[in-house]
């Protein structure tokens, strides 16, 4: 029985069963022989319920979330504002198809948007446009073709543990683990990675490929995250980001943002990039906008978003039921979740900064708000991925729900609702983990 939201102040985590417990070891059983294989599920956890940062799992266990369903539930597992918003609409409209028709959830949620989004203000009429879709990958996807089309240039420059989704131009872009593109060739052709984040890799984009086999002119645009996600949580140097917009700027590419993961206030600001002085020409966005329903949006200035009628569209992008979430989840990031995010990630950081100094497994954290890495190492300083997993099992079986990122890091990534006290507990548990590591 699901009992979390019955019970606000539950002590957490609190397990009662060997994990897994009968009921989840039976789901699982049944899961695993009709489910693809290419899922990855690092361990047993059967999920019933959940309510901020804590879920229940089907036996009863319960544990502190801290991967928000991969930086996904921002505004906390089924916030009780979001739920009614969901349910209001529901019962009104859950779908007609934002591409043919109109609907005010929709608008309502795209104006916002376009007023909070980091562009410039034109002297007349709104300073973007959003087209909306139903996932990271989608977005990104149709990312790129506006890129594409609106340069009429078909080169791409991505970045080496970039990761952008499964889709087979998102796929193109993505830098990440080689079991992501193995035997799916052939991929979009025109793709050029380069590493992240610092300067010696842009020195060689202009002074070597720009030379050479990448024509500037040839380029439509650099897609980048602002704030590496899965390659690991990796804030590039300073600098960085304003060299990109100045390289495009030179060369009329376009700076596509990947902010699917770094967005909606989980860094601290609502897009990733504000924390940085660089105007986008596009954004893409997904995961936390909608609080957990399937949403994403391509922002884009006025105009390059001038694609004809046709030319690009969907038939479930900006579903009702999904816009109606994102536009509480919107209010409730800026009245205070965002400001959350800031806070709880410096006490984040810096309890996880107290925990390198103990323990010499671990690295100081790097990200910004909540969203904080460690990497762990092996007795030679080196990267060791077998002891992050065998670190996020044992974590996994105190009750904290971690996910790796990167080569071998650990992510903190929890919804924007946590709490000072569950920071510290998050703390405490590592603390007792890492002790076995030292
Ligand atoms: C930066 C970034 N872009 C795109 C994606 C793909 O999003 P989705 O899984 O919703 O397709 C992800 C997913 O992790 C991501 O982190």
């Amino acid at each position: 029985m699901f009992t979390v939201t019955k019970s606000p102040n539950i002590e957490a985590p609190k397990l009662i069963t060997s994990l897994p417990g009968p009921k989840a070891k039976a789901i699982i059983d049944r899961d695993r022989a009709v489910t693809s294989p290419s899922y990855t599920r690092e361990y047993p956890l059967v999920v019933e319920g959940g309510d901020g940062c804590l879920i229940e799992d089907v036996d009863g266990n319960i544990f502190l979330d801290l991967t928000a369903g991969i930086a996904v539930a921002a505004t906390g597992h089924s916030h009780p504002q979001v739920v009614q918003a969901i349910q209001e609409q529901s019962a009104k409209l859950l779908h007609m198809c934002g591409g043919d028709f109109y609907y005010e959830p929709l608008a309502q949620l795209a104006e916002t948007l376009v007023a909070k989004a980091p562009f410039p203000q034109p002297s007349q009429g709104a300073k973007a446009r959003v087209f909306f879709t139903n996932s990271g990958a989608e977005s990104v996807e149709g990312a790129l073709k506006l890129a594409k089309y609106y340069t009429q240039r078909w080169r791409v420059i991505a970045f080496v543990a970039g990761f952008h989704g499964r889709t087979y131009g998102a796929m193109s872009l993505t830098g990440s683990k080689s079991v992501q593109c193995q035997g799916f060739g052939p991929l979009v052709p025109g793709v050029t990675h380069i590493p992240y984040g610092t300067h010696e890799s842009l020195d060689y984009l202009e002074q070597n490929l720009f030379t050479s086999m990448l024509p500037p002119s040839d380029v439509a645009a650099i897609v980048v995250e602002p704030i590496q996600g899965e390659g690991g949580y990796i804030v590039p140097e300073d600098g960085f980001l304003e060299r990109l917009r100045e390289i495009c700027d030179r060369h009329k590419i376009l700076l596509i943002l990947d902010e699917v993961q770094s967005g909606m206030g989980r860094t601290g600001k609502l897009f990733a990039i504000e924390h940085w002085n660089v105007m986008p020409d596009i954004i893409t966005l997904a995961k936390g906008i909608a609080s957990g329903l399937p949403l994403g949006a391509i922002l884009s200035r006025p105009e390059i978003m001038t694609w004809p009628p046709g030319s690009h569209s969907n038939t479930f992008g900006g579903n009702p039921v999904a816009c109606a979430a994102a536009n509480v989840t919107l209010q409730l990031l800026e009245n205070g979740l965002i400001e959350n995010a800031r806070e709880r990630g410096l006490e984040l950081q810096e309890g996880l900064t107290r925990l390198a100094s103990s323990f010499s497994c671990i690295s100081p954290p790097h990200g910004k708000g909540l969203m904080m890495a460690i990497d762990i190492y092996d007795n030679q300083g080196k990267p060791d991925p077998a002891k992050r997993d065998r670190i996020l099992q044992d974590a996994f079986y105190q009750g904290l729900i971690l996910l790796g990122c990167g080569k071998a890091s650990i992510r903190f990534s929890p919804p924007l609702v946590i709490t000072a006290e569950q920071i510290t507990v998050t703390l405490n548990i590592l603390n007792e983990v890492l002790k076995k590591y030292s």
